[in-house]
Formats: C-alpha cells, sequence, structure tokens
C-alpha cells in the first residue's frame, strides 16, 4: 500500500521518482507526488489520481528541475484522494512521503495542535512531517537527531523518505514494518519500496531494517541505528533484471504473467528437486522434521489463501494429514487453538500482507513452527519465519495474482509428496512419479496457452452478465474460488464459487435464464456427479461454460461452451485448469475496458489491516 521512491545523484531527480513511481503503481493509485530540491529550494508537485495526471499537471504548471528528491503513490487510508491528502507533506522544513499508518496519529495531532501548528490535509503523514519539523526546530542543523526524536513517538507502521530543506543534496530515509531499500549505484543513492523500481539504474541494494535510518548522498548511502551508531550492511544484489519489471510486448503485466507461468514453475521446483526426489531441505525441512508436526495450518489472504485451500485438498489425499486453512484476518483474533508441535503455514507474494505477518507472529508466540511460502525476496515474512521457501516468480506487477498463485500451488504439491513420503503414506516409486508429473506441467501449460482462443469467446459471453457462479467439487471446488475472485476483482462482475454438490441447499434459486455458471469439472472420481450438478443449473435455464478434459465430449445439454484441457493427473489438474479460467478472467476484464493492471480500490500489496 503506497509507494515511495527517492533520488540523489546527477540525473534528473523528477525523470528519475516519475520512473521509480511507474514502477511502484501496483501498491496504489489514488494520487502521486514528488518533491525535488530546486535550487537550493524544495518544490513540490501532486495531484490526485494516476501518476499520468500528475505528468499532465506537470506538462501544464512546469516539472521541478534538480538532483535529489522523493516521491509517492498514493493508497488512501487517512482523507479521501484528493490534492490536498496527496503526498509529499510538509512541516517547517522538512519534507516527507510516507506508506504504512500512523496508529497514534490522533494523539501526536493533538499536542502539535497545542504547539500551535497548522495542518492542510487529514492523513496522518501530515502530523508525521510535522513532529519532524517541531523537533528539527529544536535542533535545528540535526536531521538525524529529529528523526530519532521522532521515531520514539511512532506508533504503527512507516517506511519514510525525508527531504530537510537545509540539507539539498540529502534525502534520509527511516522504517519499521512497512518495505523500503536503499539502492546503490555509480555516484547515485536511491530509496524505494521494492527493487523494481530502481533495476533501470542498480541491482546493488541494502535492506533496510526496522528501527534503522539511511542518509543518502550521491557519494554514499549510511545506515545508522537509533542511537546513531553506524551500520554495515551487507550488500545484495537483485536477480531480476528490468525486463522483469516490463510489458515486454504484452498489452497488460496480467497477461505476460500468465504467460510466464510455465517458467516461474521450473524456476520454483527446479532447485527442489535431487534425484527426481522432492527435497526441501535446504528450507529447513526433512524427514525427521515432517514427522514431528502434530497439526499443520495454512494462513494466508485472497489468493494466496487459495493457493493453501488447494494444498489442503493434496495434502490430505496423499500424506492422510488434517490440515486448517485460515484467512489471516480472521486467525489472528480468534484464539487459534494452535501451539507447540504444529506447523503454521503463510503463504505470501508480497511478504508484507499486515493480516499475514501478524498471524505468523502469533502463530510463533503460541509456540509453533512456522514456514513461510514468499515470492518477495527480504520481505517481513521471509525474514521472521522458522523455515522458508521462496517461490521464484519474479517481479508479479499486475494487481490480480496468476504467477505467484501457480507456483504457491507448485510448492504445496512439493510439500504434499515429500510430507507423504516421510508419513509411509507412499512409497518412493510413487513419490518419484508424482514429482515427474509435477515436472510435466509446465509443457502442458504451454499447450493450454497455445490454443486459449475459446476462453476469448467464453469472455465475449459474460460481458452483460450481473453475476455468475463457479461450480465445482473436490480440488475444481477449491480451484474454481480462485477463478470467481479473478474475475470479480478486474472485470467487476459479481461472482462466487460453490461446491456443486451444495447448490440445491439455497443457492440454485439465483439460477435464472441465462446466468452464467463456469463448471470446472475435471476429477475422473466426481465427474459423474458434477455433470449431474451442471444438468441441473442448465434445466433451469443457465449458460454452462465447461471447463473439462479433452476425452470428455459433453451431451449438447450439458454445456453451451466447453474448454478442453489436456488429459492429465487428476491430482495435479489444477495446475492445468486455473489457466482458462486465468484468461477468461483477462478477456472478460479486456473486453469490458476495465483497468486490467490496476482494478479500482485494490492495490498489491496490502500492509494495513
Ligand atoms: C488477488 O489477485 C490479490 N492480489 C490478493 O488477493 C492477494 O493474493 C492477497 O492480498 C494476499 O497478498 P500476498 O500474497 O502478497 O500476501
Amino acid at each position: 500500500m503506497c509507494g515511495i521512491v527517492g533520488y540523489v545523484g546527477a540525473r534528473d531527480a523528477a525523470d528519475v521518482l516519475m520512473d521509480g513511481l511507474s514502477r511502484l503503481e501496483y501498491r496504489g493509485y489514488d494520487s502521486a507526488g514528488i518533491a525535488v530540491f530546486e535550487n537550493g529550494q524544495v518544490r513540490v508537485a501532486k495531484s490526485k489520481g494516476r501518476l499520468a495526471d500528475l505528468e499532465e499537471k506537470m506538462k501544464q504548471e512546469g516539472k521541478p528541475a534538480g538532483h535529489s528528491g522523493i516521491g509517492h503513490t498514493r493508497w488512501a487510508t487517512h482523507g479521501e484522494p484528493s490534492d490536498r491528502n496527496s503526498h509529499p507533506h510538509a512541516g517547517g522544513s522538512v519534507t516527507i512521503v510516507h506508506n504504512g499508518i500512523i496508529e497514534n496519529y490522533k494523539k501526536l495531532k493533538e499536542f502539535l495542535l497545542s504547539k500551535g501548528k497548522t495542518f492542510l490535509s487529514d492523513t496522518d503523514t501530515e502530523v508525521v512531517a510535522q513532529l519532524l519539523g517541531y523537533y528539527y526546530e529544536l535542533t535545528p542543523g540535526n536531521p538525524v537527531d529529529a528523526i530519532i526524536r521522532t521515531m520514539k513517538e511512532l506508533e504503527g507502521s512507516y517506511a519514510l523518505g525525508v527531504m530537510f530543506a537545509d540539507f539539498p543534496d540529502m534525502v534520509y530515509a527511516l522504517r519499521k514494518e512497512s518495505p523500503l531499500i536503499v539502492g546503490i549505484g555509480e555516484g547515485e543513492s536511491f530509496i524505494a519500496s521494492d527493487v523494481t523500481a530502481i533495476l533501470q539504474y542498480t541491482r546493488n541494494y541494502y535492506l533496510l531494517e526496522p528501527g534503522e535510518i539511511a542518509v543518502l548522498t550521491k557519494a554514499e548511502a549510511k545506515v545508522y541505528d537509533i542511537h546513531y551508531q553506524k551500520i554495515e550492511k551487507e550488500l545484495k544484489t537483485a536477480d531480476w533484471d528490468v525486463s522483469a519489471a516490463e510489458k515486454g510486448g504484452y498489452p497488460h503485466f496480467m497477461i505476460k504473467e500468465i504467460h510466464e507461468q510455465p517458467v516461474s514453475i521450473k524456476t520454483t521446483i527446479t532447485p527442489r528437486i535431487t534425484d527426481g526426489m522432492p527435497d526441501l531441505s535446504e528450507c529447513g525441512i526433512t524427514t525427521e522434521s515432517l514427522n514431528s508436526f502434530k497439526a499443520i495450518h495454512v494462513v494466508a489472504c485472497g489468493t494466496a489463501m487459495h493457493a493453501g485451500i488447494v494444498g489442503k485438498y493434496v495434502i490430505e489425499k496423499l500424506a492422510k494429514v488434517p490440515v486448517n486453512v485460515d484467512i489471516a484476518s480472521e486467525f489472528r483474533y480468534r484464539d487459534p487453538l494452535v501451539g507447540e508441535g504444529d506447523l503454521v503455514i503463510i503463504i505470501s507474494q508480497s511478504g508484507e500482507t499486515a493480516d499475514s505477518l501478524a498471524a505468523l507472529r502469533l502463530a510463533k508466540s503460541l509456540g509453533a513452527k512456522t514456514l513461510a511460502i514468499v515470492n518477495a525476496k527480504g520481505s517481513s515474512i521471509a525474514r521472521e519465519a522458522d523455515m522458508l521457501i521462496y517461490t521464484h516468480a519474479g517481479p508479479e506487477i499486475a494487481v490480480a495474482s496468476t504467477k505467484a498463485y501457480m507456483v504457491q500451488i507448485a510448492v504445496m504439491y512439493l510439500f504434499a509428496f515429500e510430507l507423504a513420503l516421510a508419513k509411509g503414506k507412499i512409497d518412493e516409486a510413487e513419490c518419484r512419479r508424482l514429482t515427474s508429473l509435477l515436472e510435466e506441467t509446465p509443457a502442458q501449460i504451454e499447450k493450454i496457452l497455445a490454443h486459449h482462443e475459446m476462453t476469448q469467446k467464453i469472455a465475449d459471453s459474460l460481458i452483460t452478465a450481473d453475476s455468475l457462479l463457479y461450480i465445482g467439487r473436490g480440488l475444481d471446488y477449491a480451484l474454481s474460488m480462485e477463478g470467481s475472485l479473478k474475475l470479480k476483482e478486474i472485470s467487476y462482475i459479481h461472482s462466487e464459487s460453490y461446491a456443486a454438490g451444495e447448490l440445491k441447499h439455497g443457492t440454485i434459486s439465483l439460477i435464472t435464464e441465462n446466468m452464467p455458471v463456469i463448471a470446472v469439472a475435471t476429477q475422473t472420481a466426481l465427474f459423474d456427479k458434477t455433470i449431474s450438478n451442471i444438468k441441473e443449473v442448465k434445466a433451469r435455464g443457465a449458460k454452462v461454460i465447461l471447463i473439462s478434459r479433452d476425452d470428455y465430449t459433453p451431451d449438447q445439454d450439458v454445456a453451451d461452451f466447453q474448454f478442453c484441457l489436456p488429459q492429465f493427473e487428476d491430482l495435479l489438474m489444477p495446475m492445468l485448469a486455473v489457466v482458462p479460467l486465468q484468461l477468461i478472467a483477462y478477456y472478460t476484464a479486456v473486453h469490458k475496458g476495465t483497468d486490467v493492471d490496476k482494478p479500482r480500490n485494490l492495490a498489491k500489496s496490502v500492509t494495513v489491516e
């Protein structure tokens, strides 16, 4: 939620900041703004709306010219999206951008009002700017002292980029909870919420830890702790290059990321397979540890939680171990029955989701072992978990998650195979067979991507729908939850996923003439039963879109459209069947003309509760 950038160097700061923000816009797009030192003075340009609106404004009013500055793209929390509430915010001679939420801002605001300060916005951020300004007035000429005093007062989460008018060629940064990296280039330094914002200039960076303060000049970046002691940081190198964060000829990031799925699976599973067998030892998972867990819980949000549900079905089927799947925001407040001897798996693309991070901390405090399945390197969840499996999907920019889901379920399969073997529920030959089938999934997905025209026809038939249902049984039901979320978040068409056998207990009354029902039927053992449920909705007027295997030719009265998947192992069908569901959602949104990569009201990284 919210993206921040900062720059000190020889380039045109406004260009670097705008370029960085364009790569962070997925984090929020309610408003955007930059502040640049222009001839020793801070000049701000900001605007409600997208980055494009700010660009337009700067075309008319002139772009701040200088070589150092800070920038922000906003997902509104305190105060409506407006020019007034857009960042940067100022307090005296201090100008800041902020990602996060200041929980005690009301108390701090009262204090500042009592000191005669006045406020121009409704934001919690302006309170931080004013507090910094207040402390700086007490110790003029000593920015770090003002920062340390301010940090001691702030409660909540923050990553801040700060400029002091008295220090024109410097940018300061600090963080607690919200992510921030410090980029190190040749004669230039950067800050950013995410390394993708600076890849065009450098791949070298420091991860700023909570409680650390960075002081940037064009020559270097120094990092201090809250006692103003210098910290020697390990310089990291991003393994993504700039093309990974660009559209590469595709019209949207989402479709690019759908097409990247075969490669993402390979890069994620290959290092975790040794001699044809799953091998998660590098992540601290051994036969011994797998046998010691009393219970398994999976906790996550949104798409990542849906990946957990597929994992539950697979683990329970193969390893015969019960798995609880929880929504992180529920888990953290319902006194979960979790304790010593339990394994809690946290799944997260960003590794920064506030509820998932809080769930991880809760699980640890209750004595459970935690395993994080995370895509973003060095993120908070990755760093705090006891054990870690990185998914190697590369940067996922589209707000609607696709390739991250795919690799999350790929990891859940590997985990399930290894657990089932450790528990003696499958033998080595079966484990090897399943692992080699998992290795075949990228080739199967390539086939689907090469012949996906039918998904466009299906999408055409959906654009006038107000509401639709996804149905399936078993793994198909688990999967259809993700299909339904994809469609609603980007096309704004209401949809729900339902266990096919549950429809007649109430929901079937929603079916009217031509209401679309997307039925997923890939599981051999449940196939006839799902087809019976499909016939029940068809008989009541539904327009049925069937996702099944190419060895099934439906009777005429079953489906209006059919998307055929290659024949493959039932257990692994979710990895194939999700692809047409992603494509249907994508093309429906494209045909409706919505903003596919940046759907309304959403942000990629949800760092607030
Ligand atoms: C769905 O497309 C979303 N991007 C969303 O549901 C997401 O999966 C959820 O917010 C969790 O994010 P995380 O994986 O970064 O923790």
